[in-house]
């Protein structure tokens, strides 16, 4: 029996999707997860809290294949990648591009070599590196240490580069904006974003302006992006040696992508601002135990800053604010369980469960 597309509703991946605005032709072969679609999640707990009269969309890029919006950018650079005859990838990667490069190379053949700042990843992006069978190498440096090797290495091997310099990885993730009007109708007044290497707020606001262009919507959000106070060099005007945050995707003393944070900011009137990782934590626990979304730190660091800003009073009433959280709360178990919560263990019995419950 032939199975119709159309009576299957199959769920595409991003480049088939939106091939018409990507740069690919009938002959790329695409490498696909079928990620993006991610939900469009309106926030409940967020606006009650803040006492604002504003919608608050959480754009949950965790449930991508591999967990983070780097799926979006690595299905276009993989598959671009292969296009061009390439056999090995290579990225540095505070985590989850490393878990992205190691999946979608191994659904092509390719090799793929990642490096990461030795102790400084997740374990949930670590674990998923491994087993989809990527060539890890840990450096006793930081990401921007990694970052400069693997440019160096790939400039002088016939080995592709998928960190977001690759410009196919922005035209991939700019489909997170895409998705965003297809499905409210038009752009919202703000779009909330962290930023570490600044390659997503980079592609988001191109995504935000082409489709302006095509007449698919009618406003531009002003990009409001957010670093971790311990590693803020865009806030600060200048790199940080040693950057710290418990936030450790967002890791990062010296973006690839400053100029396109900092276009993103000024063309829109947005602005870049830094949260503490008090301030992160708090996000990161509300939004799991009130909206029952459940991101990574460096996620909830772009709604740490969306709580700030409301505070200040920036926000124009009656306004749509879309808050990207980039990755999954599961990548990240060691940060998860660091809190003080407890488990009962005891003896299999109803009576002893009610008299714990309290009902
Ligand atoms: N959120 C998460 C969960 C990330 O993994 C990253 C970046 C960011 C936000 C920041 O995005 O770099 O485009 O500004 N992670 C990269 C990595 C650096 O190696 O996985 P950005």
């Amino acid at each position: 029996m032939k199975i119709s597309r159309k009576i299957l509703n199959r769920r595409i991946g991003i480049v088939e999707r939106y091939q018409e605005y990507l740069p690919v032709t009938d002959k790329t072969p695409i490498v696909s997860l079928n990620e993006g679609n991610t939900p469009l999640i309106l926030s409940e707990a967020l606006p009650a809290y803040l006492k604002l009269n504003v919608r608050i969309y959480y754009k949950f890029e965790g449930l991508n294949p591999t967990g983070s919006f780097k799926d979006r950018g690595m299905t276009l650079a993989v598959s671009k990648a292969l296009e061009e005859g390439g056999h090995a990838i290579m990225c540095a990667s505070t985590g989850n591009t490393s878990a992205s490069a190691a999946a979608y190379a191994s659904r092509c053949g390719m090799k793929c070599y990642v490096i990461v700042p030795d102790g400084q990843i997740a374990k949930g992006k670590l674990l998923q590196a491994f087993r989809y069978g990527a060539k890890v190498i840990a450096i006793r440096g930081n990401f921007d240490d990694a970052l400069k090797l693997v440019q160096k290495i790939t400039q002088e091997y016939p080995i592709k580069l998928v960190n977001s310099v690759n410009p196919f990885r922005i035209e991939g993730q700019k489909t997170g904006s895409f998705e965003i009007i297809d499905e409210l109708g038009d752009a919202p007044e703000y779009h909330a974003i962290p930023v570490g290497n600044a390659g997503n707020i980079t592609a988001y606001w191109k995504g935000y302006k082409e489709y302006l262009q095509l007449g698919k919507s009618e406003i531009l959000p002003k990009m409001l992006g957010f670093q971790a106070e311990g590693s803020a060099p865009i806030v600060r005007g200048e790199p940080v040696a040693n950057p710290k945050t418990i936030a450790s995707a967002i890791k990062i003393g010296n973006p690839a992508s400053w100029k396109g944070a900092l276009s993103a900011r000024d063309e829109s009137g947005g602005l870049i601002d830094s949260v503490t990782d008090e301030e992160i934590t708090w996000a990161y626990r509300f939004i799991a135990e009130k909206d029952g979304v459940f991101s990574e730190p460096a996620s909830a660091a772009a709604v740490a800053g969306v709580i700030k800003l409301a505070r200040q009073g920036y926000f124009q009433e009656g306004t749509r604010i879309a808050v990207t959280l980039t990755g999954s709360g599961l990548k990240d178990p060691d940060f998860a369980l660091s809190f003080d919560d407890r488990m009962e263990s005891i003896e299999p019995d109803a009576d002893k469960i009610v008299k714990l419950i309290g009902v």
